[in-house]
């Protein structure tokens, strides 16, 4: 008997199909209430054929993920677009970034499709390149840059992972953050002073990683704030540093709060509490497991009948891993509903027209990274693939 606390409220869903990229969709947009969807989904799939590779990740609609190929968190994607160097387009059922680091790690003639344009992500907004660069100018003023690797979560634009490719670092993924921060720490061992990390865009990642599986501690870290003058921060505190956190967060996992956890643990016998690093600090302290959307699910997978679990992650998986796992109690880590709703913005339309469009031989949407940032987005995405470490492989 499944107990599943979650909300029950309606999802509203985007009424524009005008991007924020200012992009029109072209061509006919299959009504929502067009009940033969699934069907004209198949029917365009199968046109396809090998053609097409559907990417998923967990964060979608349970409408989309029947379709996608391959579902998995933001790396496992990234590895398993660099896999298909037969499919000629990439269906990515996802967010922008997520798109783009496809874009950059297939080959010159695969063509990377977002069906909705305006499917970003309001975290990977919050680093902006001349932000970085104007951060990068202020390490240097402080006499500290030859010290300092930067390191970018995959949540960022591709011109952010562009700018970490050029300045000797790399990108991230909540999979491996520990071992890209080991690697980062690594290559500036030998400067006086010791190696510093500029962490890029999620401070919570950034922290939870360095604190927490590094062994540094919290008076190791500052947040450097893009909307103050110098970060928001002297140069003593740069200079004193180990970590240099971006002021940037993801605003469905900075929902969770210590006080829910504390709630549940008082009303649920035995709970377990189960988060995403990209949670505040205090939430995961108060964890009992941290780890990507991948790691959540392999847990619920293996955990036993009649254990009880309250997840901290988009609502989409959560649900998706209740409906999944009937023999045991899976309740969701906060009061009110908690979809991520720019991922959310992928729909059964938007995905048919996708869809129909490449079997009529019109290509939309595609994502395109322009040559040099993508040759530099390349350098940092190919450091963290060759990262050593079981989640290389995995
Ligand atoms: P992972 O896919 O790395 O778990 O990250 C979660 C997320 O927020 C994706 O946008
Ligand atoms: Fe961005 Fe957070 Fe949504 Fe992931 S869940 S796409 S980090 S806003």
């Amino acid at each position: 008997m499944t107990t599943v606390d979650l909300p029950l409220l309606p999802l509203g869903r985007g009424t524009d199909r005008v991007s924020e990229r200012g992009v029109e969709c072209p061509g006919d947009l299959p009504a929502v209430s067009d009940p033969d969807l699934v069907a004209r989904a198949r029917a365009a799939k199968a046109a396809l054929g090998d053609r097409v590779f559907v990417l998923g990740h967990h964060y979608q609609r349970d409408v989309v993920i029947q379709f996608a190929d391959v579902t998995g968190d933001s790396f496992k994607l990234a590895r398993d677009a660099a896999a298909r160097p037969a499919a000629e387009y990439i269906v990515f059922c996802g967010v922008h970034f997520m798109a783009e680091s496809a874009d950059i790690l297939t080959g010159p003639e695969q063509k990377v499709i977002l069906p909705d344009l305006a499917a970003g992500c309001s975290m990977a907004d919050m680093a902006r390149l001349a932000q970085v660069e104007d951060a990068w100018d202020a390490l240097a003023d402080a006499g500290i840059v030859e010290s300092v690797v930067p390191v970018t979560y995959m949540n960022s634009s591709a011109d952010i992972k562009a700018f970490c490719g050029r300045n000797g670092g790399v990108v991230c993924t909540s999979s491996n953050a520990e071992v890209a921060l080991e690697w980062a720490f690594e290559q500036k061992a030998h400067v006086e002073g010791g190696a510093k990390v500029l962490f890029l865009p999620d401070q919570h990642l950034g922290r939870n990683t360095a604190v927490l599986k590094m062994g540094l501690t919290l008076d190791d870290c500052v947040v450097w704030n893009p909307h103050r003058p110098n970060g928001g921060l002297t140069a003593e505190q740069l200079r004193d540093a180990k970590m240099i956190l971006w002021k940037g967060h993801c605003s469905v996992h900075g929902r969770f709060t210590a006080a829910v956890v504390d709630d549940l643990r008082a009303t649920i016998p035995d709970v377990q509490i189960l988060v995403h690093p990209e949670c505040a600090h205090e939430v995961v302290l108060k964890a009992d497991l941290v780890g990507s959307t991948e790691f959540i699910i392999q847990t619920i997978e293996a955990a036993p009948a009649g254990s009880s679990w309250a997840i901290g992650t988009e609502l989409n998986l959560v649900k998706r891993l209740a409906d999944a796992h009937p023999d045991k109690h899976i309740t969701f880590l906060d009061k009110t509903v908690c979809y991520c709703s720019t991922m959310n913005r992928i729909d059964l339309p938007l995905l048919v027209w996708a869809m129909e469009s490449l079997v009529n031989g019109t290509v939309v949407n595609q994502i395109q990274v322009d040559p040099d940032t993508e040759h530099f987005a390349q350098i940092a995405l190919q450091r963290m693939l060759d990262l050593p470490g079981k989640t290389h492989k995995d």
